[in-house]
């Protein structure tokens, strides 16, 4: 069954805010979380234009009792089908060799900010035993970037606990999946400075997210040939990941 009520974070641009687009049609109600107003509010227009129903919440991500309360408002009004976890950042690399600033606040809204987003869901899915969840993580969790360690372990602590949560909640009707996106052609990927084979536009991130939920896959990463190459990478020795993650260094530009 096709999901008509949906919220997503991060939808005020880029991936989310493709995906709202994606699932705007008649009789669809969509929750659209972010911090910029503005650029929610021009998002929800785009997807009111479409036949859906839109509503705002402008929300950081890290405020947990504000994600909590955001979205059992949103329930109340329309049960939710589908949650999406997608709001993230990858923060300047600058020049500070301890990457420690940057690397606390990416697990704080890429890993916890997720958390935020999703643990107040399985309550209110639990009681209707029926909903999905969906976490926004990156094929950056299959590899250890030495110019981004914070993003790494984010998306790799969200990618093990979307797996986690999957297997805990699939009793209580609820499916979970993991997305890993590659490189995609938005403002975040705008500001990474390297080499960004394969990139894709939102709009077609989005399409493959949406059929990827459709089919309950547990992890929905792309583009194929991108996500083959990640996944070898932790299965190789040291000295091969190196070799090939070489081709891969990047810094990430204020913006
Ligand atoms: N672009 C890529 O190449 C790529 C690749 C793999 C994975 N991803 C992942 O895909 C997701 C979306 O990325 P994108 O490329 O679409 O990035 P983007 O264009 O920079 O959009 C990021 C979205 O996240 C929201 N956001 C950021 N911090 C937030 C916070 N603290 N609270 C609430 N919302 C927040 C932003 O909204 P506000 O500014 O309004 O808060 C914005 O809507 C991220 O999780 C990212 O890590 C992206």
């Amino acid at each position: 069954m096709s999901s008509r009520t949906i919220l997503i974070t991060g939808a005020s641009r880029g991936i989310g805010r493709a995906l709202a687009v994606a699932y705007a049609e008649p009789g669809v109600h969509l929750a659209l979380v972010g911090r910029d107003e503005a650029l929610l509010s021009t998002a929800a227009a785009t997807c009111r234009a479409r036949g859906a129903d839109a509503t705002v919440f402008a929300v950081d991500v890290r405020d947990r009792d504000g994600m909590a309360y955001a979205l059992a408002t949103f329930d109340l009004a329309h049960p939710l089908d589908l949650v999406v976890a997608n709001a993230g950042v990858a923060l300047p690399t600058g020049d500070d060799p301890t990457v420690a600033t940057s690397a606390y606040d990416e697990i704080e809204i890429n890993l916890v900010g997720a958390l935020n987003t999703a643990f107040p869901a399985i309550p209110l899915m639990t009681a209707r035993g029926a909903g999905q969840i969906a976490l926004v993580s990156s094929l950056a969790a299959f590899a250890p970037l030495p110019d981004s360690p914070g993003y790494s372990a984010s998306k790799a602590g969200l990618l093990m606990a979307g797996l986690a949560l999957r297997e805990r909640l699939r009793p209580r009707g609820i499916r979970v999946n993991v997305v890993c996106p590659g490189y995609i052609a938005t403002a975040m990927g705008e500001r990474y400075e390297g080499w960004k084979p394969l990139t894709m536009a939102p709009e077609r991130a989005a399409e493959r997210i949406r059929s990827g939920l459709a089919r309950d896959m547990p992890v929905i990463a792309f583009p194929r040939r991108l996500a083959l190459a990640a996944r070898l990478s932790t299965l190789v020795p040291d000295r091969l990941r190196r070799a090939g993650l070489s081709a891969f260094r990047f810094r990430i530009g204020d913006g």
